[in-house]
């Protein structure tokens, strides 16, 4: 059942690359380099109209949605808000007709992304799920459904269902673009290029593991750390820290680069782990700069970024991991593999239960 792997969270992993395919497959038209949704029954005068967007889930479902903000601001230049589900009620959250509420769920049965998502119906929003489940609750309240094809996700850690909702993301977002006229042919063209060689480039990320892994061993003789990023890479750091707790039980902290030395620079010291994800080229020197204020308070850095700056990097940090070159915009879907494996050899080498952390369940069906 594990398909030779030693837990369902390392096949899952590996299924990755099929599921980015198959959740792309039939949404793609070739001819025409366009995103085609007919699934949706959202209509073009509504998608005209959209004056915002709410984004609401829970846990590793949140993570996928904070790119799924960038991906829509950037694409389609809608205002997008991200709020936790069991906080979204309890805001008056501003909602109307022309709001779009995309709550997102793997398992399509989260009991509080479940609650915002009939808050929002309720109030009159067009609620789209972004699920891995075809006849789960939340699909079956919601307007419109953009099912993932992740497959069945075993492992208690989220893998596979968080990047599926990436590119669940990324098609949504050139949709809305090509409904609004904020991309041109060319420009979505050549994102669509770049997402269809993604699943390539994760297969290599997966043959090429042994440095993470050697890296994850070294981490797991810590008891707490922080990952920082700006960006795109700020949101991933996010699920990286999330995945490093859940399973590997070691603490860690998630920072925007920039706002580390707001408070929390205090408790850098020698030796503590700074793990950076610097993929976003546009803020590269300024997260360098934040990576040498915690250099110089005696942190270990790794660097996670691209091949081409590794030279450049390891002037200023300890250890540089590599990932395979993509859009910008379009990162996250690699660079969170590199964390996700990370957290996984951490948790082996310390000898945990990896697919059943203490204290979760798959499926959290309580308020
Ligand atoms: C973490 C994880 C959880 C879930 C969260 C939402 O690895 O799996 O944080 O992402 O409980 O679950 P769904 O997506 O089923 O609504």
């Amino acid at each position: 059942e594990k398909g030779g792997y030693e837990h369902f969270m390392l096949k899952e992993i590996h299924e990755q690359p099929r599921a980015y395919r198959d959740t792309m497959l039939g949404r793609i038209d070739h001819d025409n380099h366009q995103v085609v949704l007919p699934e949706l029954k959202l209509s073009v005068e509504q998608i005209k109209n959209i004056r915002n967007v709410q984004i609401v889930a829970c846990g590793t479902a949140y993570n996928a949605g904070l790119i799924g903000r960038t991906v829509i601001e950037q694409f389609a230049r809608i205002p997008v808000e991200n709020d936790v589900a069991s906080e979204y009620r309890y805001r008056s959250p501003i909602i109307t007709p022309e709001t779009l509420v995309i709550v997102v769920s793997q398992s399509g049965e989260t009991a509080d992304t479940l609650a915002a998502l009939r808050e929002a119906k309720a109030n009159g929003a067009h609620v789209l799920a972004i699920t891995n489940v075809v006849g789960s609750s939340i699909a079956r309240d919601a307007d419109d459904v953009l099912v993932t094809l992740a497959g069945p996700e075993i492992a208690v850690a989220s893998t596979k269902a968080y990047t599926s909702q990436l590119i669940a993301f990324y098609l949504f977002g050139l949709y809305l673009a090509q409904v609004r006229g904020t991309m041109t042919k060319d420009e979505i063209a050549h994102v669509l290029a770049a997402m269809e060689s993604l699943p390539e480039q994760v297969e290599a990320m997966l043959n090429n593991a042994d440095t993470i892994k050697s890296y994850a061993e070294h981490i797991a003789k810590h008891k707490h750390l922080f990952f920082i990023g700006r960006g795109q890479d700020y949101a991933v750091v996010q699920e990286g820290s999330l995945k490093l707790k859940e399973i590997s039980y070691i603490h860690s902290e998630a920072y925007a680069a920039g706002e580390l030395k707001h408070g929390t620079l205090a408790l850098i010291e020698d030796g503590v782990p700074v793990i950076s994800l610097i993929t976003q080229e546009s803020v590269m020197e300024k997260t360098l700069s934040n990576i040498k204020e915690v250099k110089a308070r005696g942190a270990e850095v790794l660097a996670i970024s691209y091949e081409e700056h590794a030279a450049e990097l390891l002037k200023s940090v300890d250890h540089v991991i590599t990932i395979p070159k993509t859009l910008p915009v379009l990162t996250a879907a690699l660079s969170v593999v590199t964390l996700q494996l990370l957290a996984y050899y951490a948790s082996l080498a310390l000898g945990h239960d990896v697919d059943k952390p203490r204290n979760l369940a798959k499926s959290v069906t309580v308020e």
